[in-house]
């Protein structure tokens, strides 16, 4: 039996969690806390890091405490700490990463320090059971990447932004639009009652031979609609949500459509081959609705584990503890980590100009 308490702390959600392996039945996640804070940053139509860090703060030991008390593992029990150590906002890096270490030495537990792309990236084996390679989108507010997972600790970035986030770019268009933060599932509420053909935007890097992602040029023509038109009504506004809804959803479409066949290319001996989506922007329908037709049209499994566990969470950051233990790859000097507000995941490929330029959310 293997027990991780895992913390989280990179962007706004101050999270603590206690999963459980056994190695032979499925793994259980024995508690799961998540904080958000929201409200704290609804104001400043944005997460503000000083203030995501003195939350932090405020919230991380009750946070622990509450976990450990719900899974009814004392602290004796647990294995190991993990704990987020990046990439994210520094300040709740700190706060989290320190916490476990202060944990980690008073108990005197291993201290396993993990890569929060890799908590989305493993996650699926956590609620599916799902083997190894498969295929990941991995769309939140800081970070829009498609990553082949090859194994514990073995992933290949396909593609990235070259500006926006997914996330982001839902988040600007809210705002211009005079709808509240987070801005995607207003988008998502507005563009209901919406012509989706009523505005045609470009869909960024259809058709291109460079993997990537691109959302700002859309943001700009959502922008340009916008003004053109204003004072806005809400039909307008919803016609504009819907139509870029569309566009984000065809766009995402063709660079996924590559992906799967490159993933057929490179790994023609998977059996049931699967795309796995990660973060807030998973939670679309439109998205996710087109992302299923994709794949179910070419032979892919498509695996969206529940919201709580695609969105931020301790959860993830525990069962990544988890296998990096059974692998024998926790890392022996995690007590002199030091944080990384930049991390790739794939340390192979060249960051691209401007991705994940907030750097803060994944
Ligand atoms: O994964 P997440 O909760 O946090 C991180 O970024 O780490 O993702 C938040 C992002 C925000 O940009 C939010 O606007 C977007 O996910 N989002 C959505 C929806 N729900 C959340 N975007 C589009 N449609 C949604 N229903
Ligand atoms: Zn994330």
């Amino acid at each position: 039996m293997i027990r991780v308490l895992g913390i989280e702390t990179s962007c706004d959600e101050t999270a603590a969690s206690v999963v459980a392996l056994d190695g032979v039945a499925a793994p259980e996640i024995l508690s799961n806390i998540v904080l958000s804070q929201i409200e704290e940053h609804a104001a400043f139509g944005g997460v503000v890091p000083e203030i995501a860090a003195r939350a932090h703060v405020e919230a991380l030991d009750g946070i622990v405490e509450a976990a450990l008390a719900d899974s009814a593992v004392s602290l004796d029990e647990v294995d190991a700490v993990a704990a987020t150590a990046g990439p994210g906002l520094v300040g709740g890096l700190i706060v989290g990463l320190m916490t476990a270490k202060a944990i980690a030495a008073a108990a005197n537990k291993p201290l396993i320090a993990v890569n929060h792309l890799e908590g989305h990236a493993l996650t699926a084996r956590l609620t599916d059971g799902l083997d190894f390679p498969y295929l990941l989108l991995l769309v939140s507010g800081g970070h829009t990447q498609i990553v082949a997972v090859r194994g514990v600790g073995d992933y290949q970035r396909w593609a990235t932004t070259i500006d926006d986030a997914l996330g982001e770019a839902f988040d600007k268009t809210a705002k211009m639009l005079g709808l509240p933060y987070p801005g995607g599932p207003n988008v998502e509420k507005a563009a209901v009652s919406g012509d989706a053909g009523r505005f045609v935007f470009p869909r960024p890097m259809k058709g291109s031979a460079q993997p990537d992602f691109s959302f700002s040029g859309l943001k700009t023509a959502v922008r340009q609609a916008a003004t053109a038109i204003a004072p806005l009504s809400d039909q307008d506004v919803a016609d504009i949500c819907a139509s870029f809804q569309a566009a984000v959803a065809d766009a995402l479409g063709d660079r996924v459509a590559r992906a799967l066949a490159r993933f057929r290319q490179e790994f023609p001996d998977t059996a049931r081959p699967a795309l796995v989506v990660a973060g807030g922007v998973a939670a679309n329908r439109t998205i996710k609705g087109t992302l299923e037709a994709l794949c179910s049209e070419a032979g892919f499994a498509f695996v969206a584990p529940p919201q709580k566990l695609c969105t931020d969470n301790a959860a993830m950051i525990a069962w990544a503890g988890i296998e990096r233990l059974r692998a024998g790859m926790a890392g022996e000097n995690a007590a002199d980590f030091v944080p990384r507000s930049r991390w790739p995941l794939d340390s192979v490929s060249a960051p691209l100009v401007g991705s994940g330029r907030r750097g803060a959310k994944a």
